[in-house]
Parts: structure tokens; C-alpha cells; sequence
């Protein structure tokens, strides 16, 4: 286990690079069993989460990185997004930046040149703020891996990589390792933590592996409603702690079914969280509403086919009206005839990938 002081590092060899030098990352997206929503300050969650790496879905980015003749006071960096630059993505970063500049202080001795892209069409309404932030974090560690006075352990980068990645999106602390993660302090799970992720200790039973991911997209673009405002609504929210309370049983549930392969307990549980989800978002103060018609026609269809054919394919949302489509990957002919019969929305097919 690490605490935040772990991750404040005193000594770096500066000297070590004096050349530019160029580092490339990827993160994949991930996509919640168990929902995270609601936070306390400092990207705390209320409640710990459970979620799928995903796989074809991720962010890719590189970065040149020089170092600054003379040390500035300002963070200094371009960023590039699928070859423009992107001024509205701007004061995010910058912002990310500042706020992990306590656990690495040495950004502000380079400029940053970073391009980025997405394998997923960034309209596609599909988180891309947990790739996004997850590549960032794997380029400030690899940076700081090459300059740091200390040797550490592999683990340890990878948590604090998962450490600074939720400072910038709290689902980013997810995006780092394969393939069931989980983020968040749980008193009967040894080893959780609210500060960074880590893959979930238990042997996963064969029919999860290899899970498959559709991804109806329902509404492409920007969504209505941020995240963060989302979270926010979740401080004054009647039903709180009654939320609270679930999450924190169905991660201790969700990990049992993982391992002894109840598909029929996956799917209840499953799209019980999206539809939580939903509900708090639909009771809130004010309340708000993401689905659209197309994401409950789909939810309908999904259960009718469930009940005509046995499958064991079923839903869960994040937050917007795109519907992913989980099911085991024996399952994948046919639900690709289904879901082309149902819908003539974009679909994305990614995957669980087992490491
Ligand atoms: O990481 P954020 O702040 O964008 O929040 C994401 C929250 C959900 O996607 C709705 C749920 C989750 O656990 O990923």
C-alpha cells in the first residue's frame, strides 16, 4: 500500500537528459461495473468502482520533450489533437499539470510537445477523458522514471502512475492496468485504495474472460451534462448514502461473481449499476436526463432477446446515452446478426483483453 507521501519524490538527476527527447504512450478506455459517482475533494471517490479494461479503444500520445535552458515558473506545453491544435482543450491539461506538480515538480523544467489521438472518433461521445488523462500520466512517469535519483519497484510506477491519472479524471486511475480494476477503499478488500487502482486479486473464471464490449453509439458529440457536474449533485443528493451503501456491497459482489462465473448475478448486477446510474442522475438536484429514446429501445430489445434465445448478453451506460453491450465471446456471431437487426446506430466492437 502506498500513501500520498510515497509519491512525492525529493531527488531528481536533471543532467540525466539533456538532449530532446521523445516518449509515446497509449491507455485504453475503460468502461464501470460498479459506478463511481459522487466525490469528496481531492478526486476522492464516495465509492469504490469495478471496471473492464478495454482494449481497441484508446488514446495515443506522444510527446517531445525538451528542457528548458533556464528553469520558468510556468508550466509550458503544446498540445496537438489528431494533428490541430486544440485550444479548448487547454486549461484541462494545464489544469491536470498544476495539480500533480506536487508529486512532480520536475514539468516545470521542460517544455512539452504533445500530439495525441484517439483509435475511437473523439465525436463518438465515448469517454475519452480517461485514455486522455491516462496517456498523460504514463508520459510525466516515463519522464520521471528517466531523471528520477531512486530506483523503485515496477508496482510502484504503476500506482503512482494510476495516482496522478485520477488526479486528472477519477475513471483515468482505471486506464492504467488490465484487465478488472479496481479503484477505491473498500474495509473488507486488503490493499484497495482511494488514491490509485489496482487489478482486482482474484482468479477470473473463464466465462469473463475474453468478455466482449459493443458500443451502440447512440449520441454522438459533447455530453449535455459534465461529469463533474454530475458528481457534484451527488453531495446534496436525497438518496446518497442508500447509493453509497450498494456500491460498497455490489464491489464485494460483483468480485465473487468474477470469480465463480454467474453470469445470470453479472447481469443483474450490471445493468442494475447503469440504471442506478441513471436514477441519480434522474433524482438530483437539479435532475437530468441522458438517455434517449434509441438507448431504452435497445435496453428493451436486449432483454426480449435474452428471454427468446438465453443469451447472456446484457447493458450498462456511463455516463451519456451510448449503450454498451457486454456478453462472453462465443456469444459474438450472434449478437452481431442482433444488434445490426435492432439498430443502424455506429457500433465500436472492443474487448477484455487477459493481460
Ligand atoms: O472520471 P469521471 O469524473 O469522468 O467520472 C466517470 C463516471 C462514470 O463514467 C459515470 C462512472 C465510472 O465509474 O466510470
Amino acid at each position: 500500500m502506498y500513501s500520498e507521501k510515497d509519491f512525492i519524490s525529493p531527488d531528481y538527476n536533471l543532467h540525466k537528459i539533456e538532449e530532446a527527447i521523445k516518449i509515446k504512450a497509449e491507455a485504453p478506455s475503460n468502461i464501470a461495473l460498479v459506478k463511481y459517482w459522487g466525490k469528496y475533494p481531492g478526486q476522492i471517490p464516495m465509492n469504490p468502482s469495478v471496471s473492464f479494461t478495454l482494449t481497441e479503444s484508446k488514446t495515443e500520445t506522444q510527446a517531445e520533450i525538451q528542457k528548458k535552458t533556464q528553469k520558468k515558473e510556468d508550466i509550458s506545453f503544446d498540445f496537438y489533437f489528431e494533428g490541430n491544435s486544440k485550444p479548448d482543450f487547454e486549461p484541462k491539461i494545464r489544469q491536470f499539470l498544476n495539480n500533480i506538480l506536487p508529486y512532480a515538480p520536475f514539468i516545470k523544467d521542460f517544455h512539452f510537445r504533445c500530439e495525441s489521438r484517439n483509435t475511437f472518433p473523439h465525436s463518438s461521445g465515448i469517454a475519452s477523458s480517461a485514455s486522455a488523462f491516462a496517456a498523460l500520466a504514463k508520459i510525466i512517469i516515463a519522464l520521471e522514471k528517466k531523471i528520477s535519483a531512486e530506483e523503485k519497484e515496477e508496482d510502484f510506477w504503476k500506482k503512482k502512475t494510476s495516482f496522478l491519472a485520477r488526479i486528472g479524471s477519477g475513471s483515468a486511475s482505471r486506464s492504467i492496468e488490465r484487465p478488472i480494476i479496481l479503484w477505491g477503499e473498500h474495509p473488507q478488500i486488503k490493499e484497495s485504495s482511494n488514491l490509485y487502482a489496482s487489478p482486482v486479486q482474484v482468479e477470473i473464471h473463464p466465462v469473463f474472460q475474453d468478455y466482449r464490449d459493443s458500443i451502440v453509439l447512440v449520441e454522438k458529440g459533447q455530453k449535455k451534462v459534465s461529469s463533474s457536474a454530475g458528481h457534484q449533485l451527488m453531495n446534496a443528493h436525497p438518496y446518497k448514502d442508500m447509493r453509497q451503501k450498494q456500491a460498497f456491497e455490489n464491489t464485494l459482489k460483483i468480485i465473487d461473481i468474477l470469480q465463480s462465473g454467474n453470469q445470470d448475478e453479472f447481469i443483474r448486477l450490471v445493468e442494475s449499476e447503469a440504471l442506478t446510474l441513471h436514477a441519480m442522475m434522474m433524482t438530483s438536484n437539479p435532475n437530468y436526463l441522458l438517455m434517449q429514446p434509441e438507448t431504452l429501445k435497445i435496453i428493451h430489445q436486449i432483454r426480449n432477446f435474452r428471454k427468446e434465445t438465453g443469451s447472456k448478453l446484457c447493458f450498462t451506460l456511463d455516463a451519456g446515452a451510448n449503450v454498451h453491450v457486454l456478453y462472453p465471446k462465443t456469444e459474438q456471431k450472434a449478437v452481431k446478426y442482433f444488434l445490426n437487426s435492432i439498430t443502424d446506430k455506429e457500433i465500436l466492437d472492443d474487448y477484455v483483453k487477459m493481460n
